[in-house]
């Protein structure tokens, strides 16, 4: 088999074989293809499309260039969510114990953020105490258990996808649905977990610009997920405005706690119920959607969410009582108030750029080895549709130095106020 025929091929629009696409892939991983020819056929790829066969069969070659982490030793059916990224994304804090309260396992692999805010260890990480520096024995047993655990990223995980994603990059070849949708499910089957629920994000904080594109790619994940035997459901929803408030780590591990008290914001807890109703329901727990959610609204009410949550946070080393009292998570040493400059409804609230502004604070990293400061970041005091008169805050900046300028003016750009708006609608389709 040569590389330069498998090229022609897809550039002339043919369909690539199973035993073509794991020798690309296999050539690729130990270096014996070379950039340009890998290049060339992303471009290739990029133009022809793929179609569903050579769309698992790209994938699975990923998930088998490295390491593949078994959960077998954990009872019942893995579901995992991913998310395609946004900005104030607090829902992994909240569905991880609200999904285990109702005995549905949650094995969570994680990492560390780049952008915005922290990833998902980062805000956990405010908890003081708290580690994901545990054993493989140990994360198998508390979620044996107690139903969740987090543990930090191990092992070599699709390196292929790693290797081609750097080299996309470069190429112009990012913007691909079936080169996206094989690199993040080769990413979330590697991981280990039976069933996925994907919450595909939609709009100016988002990755997919537009629905339409979004759909494209939910659907593209949903079939490879299904072809190769795992069990997969998606959502779109909203990112043209950040989610629920709170942008920073201590401020949406509170944001969290208050949102399984069941006094979380509306959209947040929105969001929530209806990602977790999906994972309920391929985790076995109910036969429908709606069942799901009561079941999902019932722990939250009955605190048995929340509980679990201490639970969780103590399993890992944490220190469980921030649960009822959130002043013990890092604390910013100024409050900073945003002032409308005059009054009217908020229009807009750019995501991305909002975003940035808590970067610029402290609260993400803009490189690798940048060091978080876990208490800095953002309160939103309005959302797009509400009223604001003017002198009233539009946002609160959490801050450990005085000199705020720069975040002020950024927000400032970044926040419109007109006549009248509407809150933009959340989850934007089921499928
Ligand atoms: N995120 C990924 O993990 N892979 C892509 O190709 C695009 C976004
Ligand atoms: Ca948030």
């Amino acid at each position: 088999m040569r590389m330069v025929d498998i090229i022609a091929k897809k550039r002339d629009g043919g369909q690539l074989t199973t035993e073509e696409i794991n020798f690309f892939i296999q050539g690729y991983t130990s270096g014996e293809i070379p950039d340009y020819q890998a290049s060339s056929l992303a471009m290739a790829i990029y133009f022809q499309d793929m179609d569903d066969q050579e769309r698992a069969d790209l994938t699975m070659a990923m998930v088998e260039s490295g390491d593949q982490i078994d959960l077998s030793e954990i009872e019942g059916i893995k579901v995992d969510k991913h998310s395609t990224g946004g900005v104030g994304d607090t829902t992994t804090l909240v569905l991880a114990p609200l999904v285990a309260a109702l005995d549905i396992p949650v094995a969570k692999m994680s990492g560390r953020g780049l952008g915005h805010t922290g990833g998902t260890i980062d805000k956990l990480e405010s908890v003081e105490g708290f580690h994901v520096e545990i054993s493989d024995e140990e994360f198998v047993r508390l979620v044996n258990e107690d139903k969740v655990a987090v543990i930090g990223q191990t092992g070599n995980l699709t390196p292929a996808d790693k290797k081609l994603y750097a080299l996309r990059d470069v190429t112009g070849t990012v913007n691909s649905i079936p080169l996206i949708a094989s690199s993040i499910m080769s990413k979330k089957i590697a991981a280990g977990s039976d069933a996925i629920v994907l919450d595909v994000k939609t709009g100016a904080g988002a990755f997919m610009k537009t629905d339409e594109d979004a759909e494209k790619l939910a659907h593209a994940m949903v079939k490879i997920g299904n072809n190769v035997g795992r069990r997969t459901m998606a959502i779109i929803s909203d990112m043209s405005q950040p989610l629920g408030y709170a942008i920073g780590n201590a401020l949406e591990v509170q944001e969290a706690i208050e949102t399984l008290r069941g006094e979380g914001p509306e959209d947040l807890t929105e969001l929530v119920l209806t990602l977790g109703s999906q994972m309920v329901v391929l985790g076995g727990g109910a036969e429908t959607l709606d069942e799901a959610r009561g079941k999902l609204q019932e722990v939250i009410q009955n605190g048995q969410a929340l509980e679990k949550f201490r639970t969780f946070l103590e399993n890992q080393g944490g220190n469980g009582d921030v649960i009822d009292d959130v002043s013990l998570l890092p604390q910013a040493s100024y409050k900073i108030e945003v002032p409308a400059k005059y009054a009217g409804v908020v229009s807009r609230i750019v995501a991305d750029e909002i975003g940035i502004a808590s970067m610029l604070l402290g609260a993400g990293r803009a490189t690798k080895d940048d060091q978080i400061d876990l208490a800095v970041g953002l309160m939103l005091r309005k959302k797009v549709g509400d009223r604001v008169e003017e002198g009233e805050s539009l946002v609160t900046i959490y801050a450990n130095r005085e000199e705020v300028e720069e975040v002020k003016e950024k927000i400032y750009s970044n926040i419109e106020i007109a006549d009248k708006a509407e809150a933009p609608k959340l989850i934007h389709t089921i499928i």
